[in-house]
């Protein structure tokens, strides 16, 4: 029988300090870690598969918007974990963060990049750290394009040999990349500077390779995928309603893939077609489609002959007669009034006003309280 590493005694830091720019709009109001998928927080996905993998004690390392997180969180208890919200005075970088909450670590710790959904199995991991007797262990995933990512080269007992950021295709060995999942023994980090911007791959990582101090690769097949990548946005909420990672998310199944969250008004001659997530407090009105995937937050107003496909909305969007939406995300509090399109990648971040009879598309992205007059955008 394989020996089933403890991960419990073990702390976790996730880095959520991150500016979340290639998010933006969406991240002008809300941290990247904040923002919803399938209407649940990411990062209470996050902390939510910790602690089902047996971890009790998380550390935050917040540096904007810290008091989000406190509000959302609290001291973890509503999620089974001790959380704390250490907040950074100024950028510290991934392992400047983490050095910054080194007085709260002891022996090897997990830490995470707060952007990261996947399904990697924790236990594993350790239990592979452990026998290597590594001190440093990287988890690494495939991906297609190496020459886009930063590859990590290891010599057949999967010990760390070399870092490549971004290589030229005729220089690539390998396609695993840096999964952004590390265990590191606290002692590691007497060699990061106190008080200083650092990373891991620019600092820590090329100074373990010149000590010698054990540095292992772990590839994993496993689901992976950066959610701060705005093409990532909408597919991540694709693959977790079509089940390609399980991730619990809120709503009870009242129909084949149609998930509701607690009281909705649902019309006559409304047409769902899973599948679809619906928050709470959300109204259809008469004659709208909605089709899947798609996930509508919580008090949202669609009305009458509205169409939505393959679009994610957060919270209080208002859409009025013939709104149309298809392959977009809306953040929160946004009035689309009638027969206005949006589309093709479009995405509208929080408290707009867009007037009737407008149509966007083609990526374009609008900023928080734009305010779009009736008829004055069309391509
Ligand atoms: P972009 O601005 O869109 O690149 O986003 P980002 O800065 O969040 O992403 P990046 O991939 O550079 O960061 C990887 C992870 O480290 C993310 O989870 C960030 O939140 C986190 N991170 C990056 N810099 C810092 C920092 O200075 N402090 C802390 N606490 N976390 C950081």
């Amino acid at each position: 029988m394989r020996s089933v590493a403890a991960t419990t005694a073990m702390k976790a830091v996730i880095l959520v300090g991150g500016l979340g720019t290639r998010l933006r709009p969406l991240t002008c109001n809300t941290p990247k870690p904040m923002i919803p998928l399938a209407n649940r927080p990411f990062i209470e996905h996050m902390l939510l598969r910790l602690q089902e993998q047996g971890i009790e004690e998380v550390i935050l390392a917040v540096r904007y918007l810290a008091d989000q997180f406190r509000e959302t969180l609290g001291d973890g208890s509503r999620l089974g974990l001790r959380v704390h919200v250490m907040e950074e005075a100024e950028p510290m970088g991934t392992a400047g963060a983490v050095k910054n909450v080194e007085h709260m670590l002891d022996g090897d710790t997990f830490i995470f990049n707060g952007d990261i959904l996947t399904d990697l199995d924790l236990r594993a991991m350790l239990a592979f750290h452990q026998s290597k007797g590594s001190k440093t262990t990287i988890a690494l995933t495939p991906v297609d394009d190496p020459t886009q990512f930063g590859l990590v080269e290891m010599n057949t007992e999967n010990r760390v040999q070399r870092f490549l950021e971004k290589p030229r295709a005729e220089d690539v060995r390998t396609n695993l990349i840096n999964a952004g999942t590390y265990i590191i023994h606290a002692d590691m980090f007497r060699y990061v500077p106190p008080n200083q911007h650092y990373m891991f791959e620019r600092g820590l990582f090329p100074v373990l390779l010149q000590t010698g101090d054990p540095m292992f690769g772990y590839p994993t097949r496993n689901y992976w995928t950066d959610i701060g990548r705005p093409h990532n946005y909408l597919e991540v909420n694709h693959d977790i309603l079509i089940g390609r990672i399980q991730v619990p998310f809120p709503g009870r199944e009242v129909r084949n893939r149609i998930w509701i969250d607690g009281e909705t008004q649902i019309d006559d001659d409304v047409q769902l077609v899973g599948p679809l997530v619906i928050g709470a407090g959300v109204h259809i009105a008469r004659g709208a489609n909605i089709i899947g995937p798609t996930v509508i937050g919580a008090r949202c107003h669609i009305g009458p002959n509205v169409t939505i496909e393959d679009a994610v909305l957060w919270e209080e969007n208002r859409l009025e007669e013939g709104v149309s939406l298809r392959r977009c995300v809306l953040g929160r509090g946004n009035t689309v009034k009638s027969g206005t399109v949006i589309t093709d990648g479009a995405i509208v971040s929080d408290h707009c006003q867009i007037g009737a009879e407008n149509r966007l598309e083609r990526g374009i992205r609008l900023w928080p309280e734009s305010v779009i007059q009736d008829q004055s955008i069309s391509f």
